[in-house]
């Protein structure tokens, strides 16, 4: 077990009727308010309007940014950051997915630095100050809603990084389940299969003596696959959509990764393909992690044989090391497979003509990944075991 210090700022606030508490938490931070939402769904749930009628009875001003991409664009941080020093606002409010909430970190941010928010995101400059902002989350998946990460697009250049500060932590997260009833059942799935990403990303690790972390991680993904595929049946059930969220946000809250150095290159390497082909990042994830586990598996196969015996309960009987390790990966496949997650690049029409472009990007910084260091040869392999 490493050295660590863990700090999360972010007040929970967790529950069915909880946006009540948008009542006393906005008026803290200030109510020159920028209301920020994506293309729409909360519209059509009647979010939108609960929202307006709290922030109406608190006397807020607010300012409107609809419109935010799934894959956020720095063009629309651009917009966000210029309505924020136009406009004099004191308090950020993010409502939706984690789309919604990554770019509100970047507006936050942006609008406290005198250049361009790109500048933030490829790390030219670090962000020291932000706006206050909140959230109210819609979509189970990426964990936003308690972590200081944000990850941004730029369309023209096709790039897609993530980044973050000590500074771009939510000061309050609402979670009612109730709100992510309405989510479609795709990005239901995409969500599962996001949450399930984050706790193998920070499991894959090299560190010796972390008991309780594994066992945080492997209970983490054993009660996301027992609730899978009892909420894909009943989409509106609360009791599996609140111990989805409530898994979402402890899978990326920082919970998982103390004392351990997660891995964390599949995510780049999707991160890749969602810039230059557009696609859900969970989609993606379902297809690239059962590759990048194959190419890196002889690092540490008694990592893998952990995975698979603890998680999906492989019998070892009969099989050496390696084979045990390989069918934790094929049952990990398989599971995404049954809850209806893609399995090929070529399920989204990606063949092999944006390769070395989409490895070209994972490497801007070098070799990344912290079990293996992977390189663009690498990253090209595992693109091609995946088309
Ligand atoms: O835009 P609207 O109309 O709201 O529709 C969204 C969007 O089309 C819809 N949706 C959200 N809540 C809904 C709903 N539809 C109906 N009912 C609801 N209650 O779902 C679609 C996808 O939303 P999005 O916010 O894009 O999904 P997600 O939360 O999966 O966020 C994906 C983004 O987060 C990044 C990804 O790379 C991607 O850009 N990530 C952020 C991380 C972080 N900040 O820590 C970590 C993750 O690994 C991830 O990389
Ligand atoms: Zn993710």
């Amino acid at each position: 077990m490493q050295n660590f210090s863990f700090h999360n700022p972010t007040k929970l606030i967790f529950g069915k009727g909880q946006l009540e508490q948008l009542k006393t938490e906005v008026p803290k931070y200030g109510i020159n308010v920028l209301f920020v939402y994506g293309g729409g769904s909360i519209k059509r749930s009647g979010l939108y309007e609960e929202v307006m009628n709290v922030l109406r009875e608190i006397g807020a001003t607010v300012t409107e940014l609809s419109g935010v991409e799934p894959n956020p664009r720095i063009t629309t941080v651009r917009k966000g950051v210029a309505l924020c020093k136009e406009n004099d606002i004191n308090f950020i409010l993010a409502v939706g997915g984690g789309s919604v909430i990554d770019c509100v970190k970047a507006i936050a941010a942006g609008a406290k630095y005198e250049g361009d928010a790109w500048d933030l995101v490829t790390k030219k400059a670090f962000a020291t100050e932000a706006l206050p902002f909140g959230t109210v989350l819609t979509l189970a998946a990426t964990g936003s809603e308690m972590n200081a990460g944000s990850v941004i697009t730029n369309w023209e250049t096709k790039e897609k990084y993530g980044w973050g500060s000590p500074v771009t932590f939510p000061t309050f997260s609402i979670l009612d389940p109730t709100y992510t009833f309405t989510v479609p059942r795709n990005q239901t799935i995409y969500g599962i299969v996001d949450i399930m990403s984050h706790v193998i990303e920070q499991y894959f690790h090299q560190g010796t003596n972390t008991p309780l972390q594994d066992r945080y991680c492997e209970s983490l993904l054993q009660t996301v696959m027992e609730a899978a595929p009892k909420l894909l049946d009943d989409l509106e059930s609360y009791e599996h959509r609140a111990t989805i969220l409530y898994a979402g946000t402890m899978a990326l809250n920082g919970t998982l990764s103390m004392g351990v150095r997660g891995d964390w290159a599949t995510h780049n390497i999707e991160h890749a393909v969602s810039a230059v082909y557009d696609i859900p990042h969970g989609g993606g994830l379902a297809i690239l992690f059962p590759h990048w586990m194959e190419h890196v598996l002889d690092e540490n196969i008694a990592r893998f044989k952990q995975f698979a015996e603890r998680v999906f309960h492989i019998d070892s009987a009969g099989k050496d090391d390696r084979e045990v390790a390989l069918a934790g990966i094929q049952a990990l496949r398989a599971f995404w497979t049954s809850i209806g997650a893609p399995a090929r690049l070529s399920d989204y029409d990606i063949d092999d003509s944006q390769l070395e472009l989409m490895a070209e990007k994972t490497v801007v910084y070098g070799p990344f990944g912290n079990f293996k260091k992977l390189t663009k040869e690498d990253v090209l392999a595992i693109y091609r075991a995946a088309l």
